[in-house]
């Protein structure tokens, strides 16, 4: 601005002094004496023109400076202030200065308004989209973003209904826009291999910016919950089954037993054993449940104190000799260094009692069972190993699972009632142990559980799970 001051001041200084030349060359002309014309004339000119541009000068600099600071403000920047002058322009110099403080306090409050609406976008635990009435996606928060791996670029060109692959989630969508209502749906996306349900919910948002309302869509991952569901199904669909089966055995017997009345006393005591039998395994199987439940609440806790590993393994082995020596299966028991660690001795027992009892159910007459406690750092190893059956590699993961067995009929003729792993695995969790299970079919199988020998801290099942049933 200051440039254009000069200048306007210089032309007008150029301006007045000629004139004033001119006039006075004409007044010496016409007295003849040109060389004094020339020299008066110069000296008016110059005098003049430094006389008209210091006016000028004066005149034009505080119009400037409100100039000047009004193209400040109008650029935005709200901070710039004029300083106080006593001319004639300085009256308005408060009005600049509170003009440009309100535009910088709106401006403030606009850009805390949008950070506080980000920070909630992009902390809802949800994917988020926010859609103008142009269609375009105008925020997404990095969830969104992640799960429907689109790119800032992606999602700033094209319109969400070309962006989303997906017709369940576009309709609803559509709907929205058309109906300008709320809008709720459950829909299953898919992505790559894997199928995720979705609660999706929608609402028309007017966008201060638009003359038209745009779309606000949140989606809410439900697939955890769905597998929840259908666990719970199947939970029950299995339970039923496995009452089902000894049940209607039972029933059968007993109903043939009564309607024959003097029947052969050996095929008397055949069915009463069959009975017996049966009525054992729903023990077995009612005990397996209620211990299951019990340790799955969330108030479960185990009563911590030192262990020695060797006590509950001999424990266990002097209630499983009998089964064993049945089937002519040895035990090999090796020891290696100091293996007390810290646990729930009765839980403890109730691991090896199972893990070992399968080794002994899936393994021929006459093999070896060999079990050994190994410590190694701040871990102790509990190592099982059988010349048994052995598990498809596929179905290590499985044999976790409630009521999972690779061969149903082998299990059951072996007493099992298909709980015994989910057991052990949630007794892993609670002590924290790590699990890992190494089989080649017709060889045998290798059951490692890792028990940490000092209480972990915080308290297990208070904390993440630890334990991990992988195969080596
Ligand atoms: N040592 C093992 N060798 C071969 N298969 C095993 C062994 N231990 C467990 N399994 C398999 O894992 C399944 C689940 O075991 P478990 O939960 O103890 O149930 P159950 O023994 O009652 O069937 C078994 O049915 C069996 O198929
Ligand atoms: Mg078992």
């Amino acid at each position: 601005m200051k440039r254009f001051e000069r200048q306007l001041s210089f032309a007008l200084g150029m301006c007045l002094s000629s004139a004033a030349c001119i006039a006075c060359f004409i007044l010496l002309v016409l007295t003849e004496s040109w060389l004094l014309a020339l020299g008066i004339d110069s000296l008016i000119f110059l005098i003049s023109f430094l006389v008209v541009y210091r006016m000028m000068i004066g005149m034009t600099e505080p119009w400037g400076k409100v100039v000047f600071a009004l193209r400040r403000l109008a650029d935005g920047d709200y901070r710039y202030r004029v300083e106080p002058s006593t001319d004639r322009f300085g009256v308005l110099v408060p009005y600049i200065n509170e003009l440009g403080q309100k535009l910088e306090k709106t401006r403030q409050s606009v850009e805390d308004q949008r950070d506080q609406l980000n920070t909630i976008v992009e902390n809802a635990a949800s994917p988020l989209i926010l859609i103008d009435d142009k269609k375009r996606i105008i925020h997404a928060n990095t969830l969104f973003k992640k799960m429907f791996q689109l790119s800032d670029d992606e999602l700033a060109y094209q319109p969400y209904d070309a962006l989303l692959p997906y017709p369940q989630l576009v309709d609803i969508i559509r709907a929205t826009f058309a109906n300008n209502q709320p809008m709720n749906k459950q829909a299953v996306l898919a992505f790559s291999i894997e199928r995720r349900h979705f609660d999706i919910h929608t609402a028309p948002i007017q966008l201060s910016s638009q003359p038209k309302k745009g779309v606000v869509v949140v989606l809410h991952d439900i697939t955890e919950l769905k597998k929840l569901e259908k666990m719970r199904q199947d939970f029950v669909a299995n339970v039923s089954h496995e009452l089902k089966t000894p049940v209607t055995s039972i029933k059968g017997f007993a109903e043939t037993l009564l309607e024959n009345d003097g029947q052969n006393p050996e095929v008397v005591r055949q069915f009463l054993q069959i009975i017996w039998k049966e009525s054992e395994r729903l023990q077995h199987l009612i005990k397996d449940l209620l211990e299951l439940s019990k340790i799955e609440q969330e108030s479960f806790r185990l009563n911590w104190e030192t262990v020695d590993l060797q006590d509950v393994l001999h424990d266990t082995l002097i209630l499983l000799k009998d089964k064993a020596e049945k089937k002519q299966i040895a035990f090999t028991v090796r020891t290696e260094g100091d293996t007390r660690i810290a646990g729930d001795s009765e839980r403890l027992k109730q691991m090896f009692m199972n893990v070992i009892n399968n080794a002994i159910a899936y393994s021929p007459p006459e093999s070896t069972v060999t079990v050994e406690l190994k410590e190694k750092g701040d871990v102790v190893d509990w190592v099982t190993a059988d010349e048994g059956i052995g598990i498809e590699e596929e179905e290590i993961p499985r044999i976790f699972e409630r009521f999972y067995r690779v061969d149903k009929a082998r299990s059951r003729d072996s007493g099992g009632t298909g709980l015994g792993l989910a057991i052990v695995k949630h007794l892993a969790e609670a002590h924290r142990a790590k699990i890992a299970v190494k089989s080649q079919p017709g060889h045998g199988t290798t059951f490692t559980i890792s028990f940490r020998k000092h209480r972990p801290e915080p308290p297990a099942r208070e904390g993440e799970a630890h334990a991990a049933a992988t195969h080596l």
